[in-house]
């Protein structure tokens, strides 16, 4: 309670910026929970009350003294952390306090292949699969990983041959989530190198998905990918089943074999579905959905850019794991960005945080990024069941720059909430037209600069007067004209958008993700709150398909009126 109240006043200071401070109700919000974390995070609240903050000057973030070591680089990406809202004091703390969390040995821990998901007693080992695998899985994975090769390298060269000898063009992905999200991002991100066939992704079951999909294609042509870890999500068994009536109308039953291949770690329920055995790539419960692009769930960026693109994107992921394990927690940068936005979320009330890669290509980088971080991090019970009672994951939002400017980005930057920013800038682009590179940059570099320092209603004032308006029209629109600043913001930069830069910014995340996971003292690797949705919707689904013996009694007013409306709409 005193600690808020106190952090209330300090931030007062600046009240466009933290305006949910003043609200009462927040003051149990973060209160700590058990005994080390309580410890830790008084520390860090005394600290707070002692710490003057009037402006972002004075929570500059200089890793040493002056503002160019704000910057860090490893696996092929720069972090600029000279416009992040924090400085060395307030860092320092943070990372007491994640030595209080025991980090390091967390660190340690998942990258050893330790049982981190304490709700399903399962490894999260993503690490394993990266180029070199771990040894704990070295010959299963390498065995995959060769399988993948052969695979996409039959499918590239025109070997793989289809019904009545065909050429397979095309090939549709089949799954959702993490069986998704991944490999269609790093697919769209890799477009430059994509020189194998088609790849097209296909997750709703919304039957227009996969109708409109299935217009531009032939089913001789066509190879369908089912990837589902389960092989029991309705949303890709569905899809699944009529991309398989839809193959059958220009072939048989024995064609299929060089048609579909799954991915799933339930080979008995793909082999049943009439997959061939040697067509189902494995899936391991130590690789969480989520965390799954870098297992053979990653095959569609195989066929599409090249196995050798597909072992960078693997080799960058791992530099940066390197990067994690063995770097000092001062000088580790998914350990600096993790605890700068618990930062951000629990001390400084940040509610979302936006990712704005300036790159077409990065554009699904957002959506992928939701997944990955709201499904680990959207939780409210410790790892011991109890409710925490500080919060925890933001919402994770954006798009490509500079399409969310004349947008969003309003919101951004008059808004009356700040919403930290994470700006991706590739520095060079695949495109010759270099002017418009310089278009894109300028305008990444503009928007964060905007951000940071804002305009004043003086200088906005002084602007008018010079533009000839008269002094009462300038005082008038000055306040309108006027930004804050004062918005944390952090650059993200990289050479070139390709496979390895692209492993390590996935992999960066992956690990932010965890290190904020430990210090909110929550399980990063389960996703218990999708379940109740699918539960409730069978029996809605026996309604709906009128079949009202296996329909449940209890069907509240609201769902029995809107199934009542979509039978008499399909009738
Ligand atoms: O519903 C959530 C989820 O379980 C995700 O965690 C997962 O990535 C997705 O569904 C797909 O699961 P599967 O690969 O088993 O079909």
């Amino acid at each position: 309670m005193a600690f808020f109240s106190n952090l209330c006043v300090i931030m007062n200071l600046r009240p466009s910026n933290l305006i949910i401070c003043e609200n009462d109700t927040m003051t149990d919000v973060n209160a700590p929970q058990h005994a080390a974390h309580s410890l830790a995070l008084q520390q860090l609240y005394s600290h707070y009350q002692a710490v003057k903050i009037n402006d972002i000057n004075d929570l500059k973030f200089s890793h040493g003294s002056v503002e160019e070591n704000a910057r860090l680089s490893a696996a092929g990406l720069t972090i600029d952390l000279s416009r992040a809202f924090i400085n060395q004091e307030i860092l320092d703390e943070l990372i007491l306090f994640a030595e209080t969390m025991g980090l390091s040995d967390q660190i340690q821990a998942l990258i050893g292949g330790a049982e981190v998901n304490n709700t399903e007693q399962r490894a999260a080992h993503h690490t394993a699969l990266r180029c070199p695998p771990a040894k704990q899985h070295r010959a299963e994975v390498t065995a995959t990983q060769h399988k993948i090769k052969g695979i996409s390298d039959r499918l590239r060269s025109g070997q793989w041959r289809g019904h009545g000898g065909s050429v397979i063009t095309d090939i549709i992905n089949i799954g959702i989530g993490g069986s998704d999200l991944g490999p269609r991002m790093i697919t769209h991100a890799l477009s430059h190198f994509a020189d194998g066939p088609n790849v097209h992704f296909v997750a709703n079951v919304d039957p227009r998905d996969l109708e409109t999909t299935l217009q531009v294609l032939a089913p001789s042509t066509t190879l369908i990918i089912i990837s589902s870890k389960s092989f029991s999500t309705t949303e890709t068994l569905e899809n699944a089943l009529s991309a398989r009536k839809w193959l059958l109308t220009e072939m048989n039953q024995d064609d299929l074999s060089n048609h579909i291949i799954a991915v799933s770690s339930n080979n008995e329920k793909a082999i049943e579905f009439g997959v061939n055995a040697e067509n189902v790539l494995p899936m391991w419960d130590w690789v969480g959905g989520r965390y799954s692009l870098w297992s053979a769930i990653g095959l569609p960026i195989a066929i599409a850019t090249g196995y050798q693109n597909y072992n960078d994107l693997l080799a960058g992921a791992h530099a940066m794991d390197e990067h994690f394990a063995n770097n000092s927690l001062t000088n580790n940068i998914p350990v600096l960005l993790g605890l700068l936005e618990i930062w951000y979320i629990n001390y400084c009330s940040a509610n979302s945080i936006a990712v704005l890669p300036y790159s077409h290509e990065l554009r699904l980088l957002p959506d992928y990024l939701q997944q990955l971080v709201m499904e680990s991090n959207g939780k409210q019970v410790s790892k011991d069941g109890e409710p925490v009672k500080h919060r925890t994951c933001a919402t994770i939002w954006g798009s490509a720059g500079t399409i969310g400017q004349h947008s969003f980005h309003q919101l951004l930057h008059q808004g009356t909430e700040s919403i930290p920013v994470d700006f991706i800038l590739p520095l060079k682009s695949h495109s010759h037209e270099k002017h418009k590179q310089a278009h894109l940059v300028a305008n990444c570099l503009a928007q964060s600069k905007a951000l940071t320092e804002g305009k004043s209603i003086s200088i906005a004032e002084q602007e008018l007067l010079n533009a000839g308006v008269s002094n009462e029209e300038a005082q008038r629109l000055a306040k309108h004209k006027a930004s804050p600043g004062n918005r944390a913001n952090t650059i993200i930069a990289m050479d070139q958008l390709n496979a390895k830069n692209l492993g390590a910014l996935v992999a960066m995340y992956e690990h932010k993700v965890f290190v904020q996971s430990i210090m909110w003292n929550i399980n990063a690797f389960d996703q218990w709150g999708v379940e109740l949705g699918k539960q409730l919707s069978t029996p809605i689904l026996n309604t709906l398909q009128n079949d009202n013996s296996k329909a449940t009694a209890d069907t509240d007013k609201t769902t029995a009126f809107w199934c009542e409306q979509f039978i008499n709409q399909n009738s």
